[in-house]
This record gives C-alpha cells, sequence and structure tokens, in this order.
C-alpha cells in the first residue's frame, strides 16, 4: 500500500471517505498540484498522469494558453445566461462548427447534457423531418456503450452497476450488440430516429469496432433515412490520432457528440455539432441550459479549437500513439493478456491470475504512475497528449515491472 503513518494522505483521504457518497471509488492518492503530465500529491510525490481526466486533459494539466484564456475572462465576464449574447460566443460557435465541418453547434456543459441534447434533436428530427408518429421514435445504440449517467441514459446502459434500482426506465431504445452490422440493421425500421454509438467504445475497455463498421453504419443510416450520432465524448479531440475517430475510415456522422477535452481540463464544456437541417428543428424555448455556452467556457473551448486547429495534438498522438501501443504490445504474454486501441489510448487487460486491474493501479501508482482501472481486469491509459517520449517509456516500464513482481 502506499499509505504510510507519516505522511498526510490517510488523514486526508478518510477525511474525503467520510464526508461524501461513495459513488466513486477512487485510488488513495489526494493531489495538490499538476503541470503537464505530472501530478503532485499534498505529501509532495509526483505521479505521471495516465488518466488525464478520462481524456478531459488532452492539452495537459494547466495549458499555459487555456490558463491565459481563463484568467483574462475571469477579470472581464464570467455568465450571462443565454437570455443575453455575450461576445465570446460567435467565435466558439463559428471556429467550433468549422472543426467539425458542420453548420451549427449547441454548446451545453456535461458530456452527458450533450447526449440528452442529441437524444432530444434526434427524437424531434423524426417527428418533424422524417414524419415518425408521435412518441413512436427509437434509438438504436450499442451494448457496452457509456453515454453518461441521467436517468435516460442509464435507461440503456448494459452495465449492471450503472442501471440496477434506477428504474423505471425510459422507453424508446434497441440495444444490439457493438460491431455486429446486421444485427443493427435488423433493428432499424421505419421508426427509427438514429443510431447512437461511441466510434470506440471507452469506458467499456476501449473496444475498436471492426474494420469497416463505422462506414457500415454510415452507409445503412444514410439508406434507411436514420441520423448517425457520434458519441466523441471521449475518443474525439485528438484522442485517437485524428481530430475525431470517426476518420480513421473516412466517416462523417450526421452530429458529433463533444464533451470532456473541450473544456481544457478548466470548465465544463460539451456541445453537438450538426447541420442546419437537423439541429435547425430546436425553437426557443424548447432546450437549454443556464450555464450552457457560457463566457468563461467558450473563452477556454475556443482556444481548444484553437489549438486543434494546428493539428499538433493529433500528430504527438499518433507518434506517440505508436510507440505506447508497440510498448504494450511487448507485454502480452509476460502479464497482459490483450492491448486495444488507437492512438494515446489503450485498453490493456491484465492478466487476472496476477492480479486485478484495481491491484495493478495501486501497484503502478506506488511506482508514480496513475491510471485507473474499468471492468475487472482491465486498465484504460490515456495520457494527457502533451506526454514526451520518454514519458510513455517510464509509464510502460513502471507497468513492466508490477507485471514482472507478481
Ligand atoms: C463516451 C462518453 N459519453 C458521455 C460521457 C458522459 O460525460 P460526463 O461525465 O461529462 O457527463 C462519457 C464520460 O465518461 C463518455 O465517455
Amino acid at each position: 500500500m502506499i499509505v504510510d503513518d507519516m505522511l498526510r494522505t490517510p488523514a486526508a483521504v478518510a477525511d474525503a471517505e467520510r464526508w461524501t457518497a461513495h459513488n466513486y471509488h477512487p485510488l488513495p492518492v489526494v493531489i495538490s498540484s499538476a503541470e503537464g503530465a505530472w501530478l503532485t500529491d499534498i505529501d509532495g510525490r509526483r505521479y505521471l498522469d495516465c488518466l488525464a481526466g478520462y481524456s478531459a486533459l488532452n492539452f495537459g494539466h494547466r495549458h499555459p494558453t487555456l490558463i491565459a484564456a481563463a484568467h483574462a475572462q475571469l477579470d472581464r465576464l464570467t455568465l450571462t445566461s443565454r437570455a443575453f449574447i455575450h461576445d465570446q460566443f460567435a467565435d466558439f460557435c463559428r471556429e467550433l462548427a468549422t472543426l467539425c465541418g458542420k453548420e451549427l453547434v449547441l454548446p451545453m456543459n456535461t458530456g452527458a447534457e450533450a447526449v440528452e441534447t442529441a437524444i432530444k434533436v434526434a427524437r424531434k428530427w423524426a417527428y418533424r423531418v422524417k414524419g415518425v408518429p408521435a412518441d413512436q421514435a427509437n434509438i438504436v445504440v450499442a451494448e457496452g456503450n457509456f453515454h453518461g449517467r441521467t436517468t435516460t441514459i442509464i435507461s440503456f446502459s448494459t452495465d449492471s452497476d450503472a442501471r440496477d434500482d434506477f428504474g423505471p426506465y425510459t422507453p424508446g431504445f434497441r440495444v444490439v450488440p457493438y460491431g455486429d452490422l446486421a444485427a443493427l440493421a435488423a433493428a432499424v425500421d421505419e421508426n427509427t430516429a438514429a443510431v447512437l454509438l461511441e466510434p470506440i467504445q471507452g469506458e467499456q475497455g476501449v473496444v475498436v469496432p471492426p474494420a469497416g463498421y463505422l462506414p457500415g453504419v454510415r452507409e445503412l443510416c444514410t439508406d434507411r433515412n436514420v441520423l448517425f450520432l457520434a458519441d466523441e465524448i471521449q475518443s474525439g479531440l485528438g484522442r485517437t490520432g485524428e481530430t475525431f475517430a470517426c476518420q480513421a475510415e473516412g466517416v462523417v456522422p450526421d452530429m458529433y457528440l463533444l464533451g470532456k477535452a473541450l473544456g481544457g481540463g478548466i470548465v465544463p464544456v460539451s456541445a453537438v455539432a450538426a447541420d442546419r437541417d437537423v439541429l435547425g428543428v430546436l425553437r426557443p424555448g424548447e432546450h437549454g441550459s443556464t450555464f450552457g455556452g457560457n463566457p468563461l467556457a467558450c473563452a477556454v473551448a475556443t482556444e481548444v479549437v484553437r489549438l486543434l486547429a494546428t493539428g499538433e495534438f493529433q500528430r504527438r498522438s499518433a507518434e506517440l500513439g505508436e510507440r505506447l501501443h508497440a510498448g504494450l504490445h511487448a507485454l502480452v504474454g509476460k502479464g497482459l493478456v490483450a492491448v486495444r486501441g488507437r492512438g494515446l489510448w489503450a485498453g490493456i487487460d491484465i492478466d487476472p491470475a496476477l492480479m486485478t486491474g484495481r491491484q495493478a493501479c495501486e501497484r503502478l501508482a506506488e511506482r508514480g504512475v496513475l491510471a485507473k482501472d474499468t471492468h475487472g481486469s482491465t486498465i484504460r491509459l490515456a495520457p494527457p497528449l502533451v506526454v514526451t517520449a520518454e514519458e510513455i517509456d517510464h509509464a510502460v516500464a513502471q507497468l513492466a515491472a508490477v507485471l514482472a513482481s507478481a
């Protein structure tokens, strides 16, 4: 264990546990500052961040450009609500729409709100444009999905931890196996509004669908007049070596769902982006959020979009991702049973005979590398895209040492 009676950490961990609902099971580290890819805890120990806030920190901790934008905006204007227009709004919407190659964006705050927005827009589009009879629209989703925590979204989760005891559930969703085009085609009918998918399933363990699946989904949706909603909240904005994970197979969805990294690790910012024939179905009063598109969020997120527009982070992710995956693949048979992913994003399966994912993460933390387990023996690695080649090698070496010591 990394706890030590002489340190401040054990008491701080106990205090946090005492005063919060136990909806998370964090590693027993208490972080007090961070810069780039590195975190420092209250006892002065340093850790390489290999989770990056589940990809919310793609640009690292406290990226200077983003921090400067936040400071400048804090000194001028932080909130207006959407009752008025503020001077950061149009730039953000135009630049994000341009990055996405779409005509319109609708900003919200959390990822789950972007998903809820997508569901509402798709249903309204189905009734007003496609001609689906009132309240009959269905949306097809995939097994193993993770789209957030609202009651509607968990209604179509297949993870019992996320779903059980939270019913009654919202109807109108059909669940098919991920990666199975025939099953998807069979589930789509004349009342289908949309197919909602993660191009790579992050929470499920960075599961990449078979080649040809996403282009097949695109073709099916076009043929059957169904919207393809791509949840790129975790996979998007540079994580996989492209701006969007869909690009790896040349696929353009009807709507991008974005979040996490859009807020630069500073503020919660999410958005959906689509063309006017889709997002244009909304009228005043039908949807909204007090904080969605606020001046601070827009000021930071505009700089995020500008960082992405340079292509530098996508390049780093692609190049360093090869190094990460080469290092991890060399550990298959030496404690790892599988490695998946793309760019600086990997799901690794630890040999369950050696240890659980949780135990591996605790031992990695003792060696100064922070990562988080998901589903038993799987660990997700997603370092900030500012990580260096040497730091990647360091993380892989620490993992190798943890596996070898088992
Ligand atoms: C693919 C995907 N969609 C949606 C969400 C929900 O985002 P948030 O936690 O900001 O509501 C997540 C969060 O992990 C996610 O990975």
